[in-house]
């Protein structure tokens, strides 16, 4: 039977990673995978973090099975979080949750339950989106459109031929949008966008799909939620995916949720139920650890005004090498104008180089980087950056 299948090219994302690690040159620089470094390189665990461990090591009584929605204060502290305390569809009681594997888990089971829902609904992707959005909602047996995002000549969003596609977007068919620090391009929508398509959402009948993975590393926890916190007040239905891979740097321990907004509460109660037996179906419980610490950490106002604190650092030093990174290609050498990247939000920027430079970052300076040319900032630090911006230099074409 396995002779039937030939073998897969690596991972877009996870595959760069790999080869990094395997890389034995010790000045590479890994801009690829979405992952928080400090200073020195690390991808450290956070203090809050490690203090909500001890105490659930303290605390914690039994290893028995949670249930399929996973943890219920975690879900109700995750809402929160996304929505605010005192959101309307909260206060309405028009919300539920289900605690997944990760972002991905909750990508994967908003889109089974939209495949239970309408298994004819279309999804319409932003150009461009994460890689793993289209395997991933896909992958469900759901099509996917695209609708335009990113103009790479003007290095912004081109709002006016989103919206032009959107208007042609009905009832039945599904919206994605990333909730902040757009992953790959790091150029978000501004609130009047947001409303706009709240507006367009309305008047057309689509529905919503917000997948929100970096809450916390663009302008802060609350800023980075008002969009979708005022999407979610305007449409009667909206799908919500959350990560805590990295506000929390928990990337490994899989801590996400989905999030379903519903016309009223007796209908998000059947929406819940579907997407419980769909998550049945594939993986049938949440691993608990990382969610459990995230239940704790929000649950404690000592902890969780740690927990922000030390975020405000990750995303301060992330702004910092944004506005480093723009300072050493400012001579505008190779001719190109890299103002833009400090503009931008969240761990990523499109640097808007030919593939054949991207190739030879990594094979003559170990300067990896996804093959969109979508960068890290965290990964550049005080210690790389002259390697960095002398590389850039020599393959733009322009003194070193
Ligand atoms: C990324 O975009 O690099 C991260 O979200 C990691 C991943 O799973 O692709």
């Amino acid at each position: 039977m396995f002779e039937n299948l030939c073998l897969l090219a690596p991972d877009p994302i996870l595959g760069l990673m790999a080869e990094f690690r395997q890389d034995p040159r010790t000045r590479k620089i890994d801009l690829g995978v979405g992952v928080y470094q400090d200073e020195s390189g690390c991808t450290p665990i956070m203090r809050a973090v490690h203090e909500a461990e001890a105490q659930l090591l303290r605390t914690e009584t039994t290893k028995t099975y949670q249930g399929i929605a996973g943890d219920p204060l975690y879900n109700e502290r995750m809402s929160a979080l996304l929505l605010g305390q005192a959101h309307p569809v909260l206060v309405e009681n028009r919300c539920r949750g289900v605690q997944t594997p990760g972002g991905c888990g909750a990508l994967r089971i908003g889109a089974e339950l939209i495949r239970r829902a309408r298994p004819d609904a279309r999804v319409w992707v932003s150009t461009p989106t994460w890689a793993n959005h289209i395997p991933l909602i896909g992958g469900a047996g759901l099509q996917i459109l695209e609708y335009p995002y990113y103009d790479a000549a003007r290095r912004a969003i081109d709002f006016d031929a989103m919206m032009s596609t959107l208007a042609g977007v009905g009832a039945g068919d599904i919206v994605l949008l990333h909730g902040c620090c757009h992953n790959p391009t790091g150029a978000d929508l501004d609130l009047d966008q947001w409303r706009a398509i709240a507006g367009l959402a309305l008047k057309n009948g689509f529905t919503p799909f917000v997948d929100t993975a970096y809450q916390g590393l663009g302008d802060g926890i609350d800023q980075d939620a008002e969009g979708l916190r005022l999407l979610s007040a305007v449409v009667p239905e909206c799908i919500v995916a959350a990560s805590c891979s990295k506000n929390f740097g928990l990337y490994r321990e899989r801590a996400g949720a989905v999030f379903f907004i519903a016309a009223n509460p007796a209908a998000a109660d059947a929406v819940a139920s579907q997407a419980m037996a769909s998550a049945r179906q594939i993986y049938s419980m949440p691993p608990a650890h990382g969610a459990a610490i995230v239940a704790t950490i929000l649950g404690d106002d000592g902890l969780r005004s740690r927990w922000q604190a030390e975020l405000g650092e990750v995303r301060d030093r992330i702004n910092a090498m944004r506005v480093l990174l723009a300072e050493r290609l400012a001579d505008n050498a190779a001719g190109i104008d890299f103002s833009f990247i400090p503009r931008q939000k969240g761990m990523f920027s499109f640097l808007g180089i030919s593939s054949a430079q991207l190739e030879r970052l990594r094979e003559e300076f170990g300067v990896y980087m996804v093959g969109s040319t979508r960068v890290n900032l965290a990964g550049i630090n005080h210690g790389n950056i002259d390697h960095l911006a002398a590389a850039l230099h020599a393959v733009l074409g322009a003194r070193g």
